[in-house]
């Protein structure tokens, strides 16, 4: 089919899903579901900013392939990542008759497609939904892996789902308009996936940098394919994190810490796990498993990226450690760290509150 690059398959028995890649398919998204057979009933959830860019389009993509479309709007931001929201998307739901049959496609970053996601898990006991990513983050991560949920006053993800799309459609053209600090912190997790599977992904990234942030279309898919091939793997192995899916984790227990202490705020999630996986990488290198070069070499991508390497300065270390321990990844008082043997390696290691603190008490130096 003229326009998609690549199709990658998450293999699940009979939840498996493509994830089709490629330059302006969105345009193709009615073909698209036609062939995985979904009603004709559609409804699009999205907010107003990625709505007003490309809502439209699509909703005349879906009209014209024969689908009755409502729109489905929530606010923007990781704050309406919550109950009053999924709320909102319930009444709708109800009001418009929505049935088993019905479809709904999430049309967004993360917010959104986690949001579309657990509405869609609950709704009549499950209904299909399609993930259209349109941050670096969400196409590289959050479409894939049907991990759904929204957030709770205490505490971010708390209530949520395992819960698969039917597919993943990535159009790397929408990247055009994600503000360049979204398309730096997605970036976070495209490095993320080089440290912890994929040498020739890293070098990748190393060459052709410049291209990446300038939104080179071909450069842009390699990466993205490369990453949604890992989390895909990765997913089949261990699909609900009983263990090994945790390696998608590395950077993110310093990373989660730090966006909590810094009231997410501060940090996007990606530029949170930057510093995670800087500190992880310096943590390995001092307790002797990752090699000097290795060491260098990941700080210089992240540095590259426009990515912070080191804790902004006023974070107490005292706190950030104790922010770690209350994560649910603690046992017997060590805290699970994931950390590297160099690019391509991880492995998980259980480190005291104090070593963690010793280890990131100093600047990492990598001149
Ligand atoms: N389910 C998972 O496996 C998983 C994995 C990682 C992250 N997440 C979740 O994802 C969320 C973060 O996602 P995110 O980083 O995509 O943030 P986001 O969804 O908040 O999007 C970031 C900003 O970019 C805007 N935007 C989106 N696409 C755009 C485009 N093409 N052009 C211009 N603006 C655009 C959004 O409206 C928003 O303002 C968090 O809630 C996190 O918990 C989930
Ligand atoms: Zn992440």
């Amino acid at each position: 089919m003229a326009g998609i690059m690549q199709t990658i398959t998450v293999n699940l028995g009979d939840r498996s899903y493509p994830i089709y890649l490629g330059k302006g398919i969105l345009a193709q998204t009615g073909e698209l579901m036609k062939r995985a057979g979904c009603g004709v009933k559609v409804g699009v959830v999205t907010n107003p900013t990625v709505g007003k860019l490309y809502l439209e389009t699509l909703q005349e993509v879906l009209r014209s392939a024969g689908y009755s479309v409502t729109a489905i709007l929530v606010p923007d931001g990781e704050e309406h990542k919550n109950i009053n929201s999924l709320s909102a998307i319930y009444d709708q739901l109800i009001r418009e008759r929505f049935e088993r049959s019905s479809t709904l496609i999430a049309l967004g970053g993360g917010v959104v497609g986690d949001l579309a996601g657990f509405a869609a898990a609950t709704f009549l006991r499950g209904i299909p939904y399609i993930q259209i990513p349109t941050t670096l983050l969400a196409q590289v991560d959050a479409s894939v892996g049907g991990k759904t949920a929204i957030n709770h006053p205490e505490g971010k993800n708390l209530i949520g789902a395992f819960y698969q799309p039917k597919l993943v459609i990535v159009d790397v053209s929408v990247l055009q308009t994600l503000p360049k600090r979204e398309l730096a912190a997605g970036l976070a997790e495209v490095i993320k996936y080089g440290i912890i599977q994929d040498p020739e992904l890293f070098s990748l990234l190393e060459d052709n940098l410049e291209k990446l942030l300038g939104l080179d279309q071909e450069t842009l898919t390699k990466a993205i394919a490369a990453s949604c091939a890992i989390k895909a793997r990765v997913v089949e192995k261990d699909e609900r994190e009983e263990d090994f899916r945790a390696i998608l984790n590395f950077g993110h227990t310093i990373g989660h810490a730090l966006e909590s202490q810094t009231g997410y705020e501060r940090l996007l999630h990606g530029e949170a796990v930057a510093i995670g996986m800087a500190k992880a990488a310096t943590i390995s290198a001092g307790e002797g498993y990752c090699d000097d070069a290795s060491l260098k070499r990941i700080h210089h991508l992240i540095e590259r990226s426009g990515l912070p390497t080191e804790l902004p300065s006023d974070i107490r270390l005292e706190e950030l450690v104790k922010r770690m321990e209350v994560d649910k990844k603690t046992d017997a008082g060590k805290i699970k760290f994931i950390l590297c043997g160099g690019i391509g390696k991880v492995f998980f290691h259980r480190l005291s509150p104090e070593e963690i603190k010793n280890r990131l008490s100093h600047k990492t130096s990598t001149e």
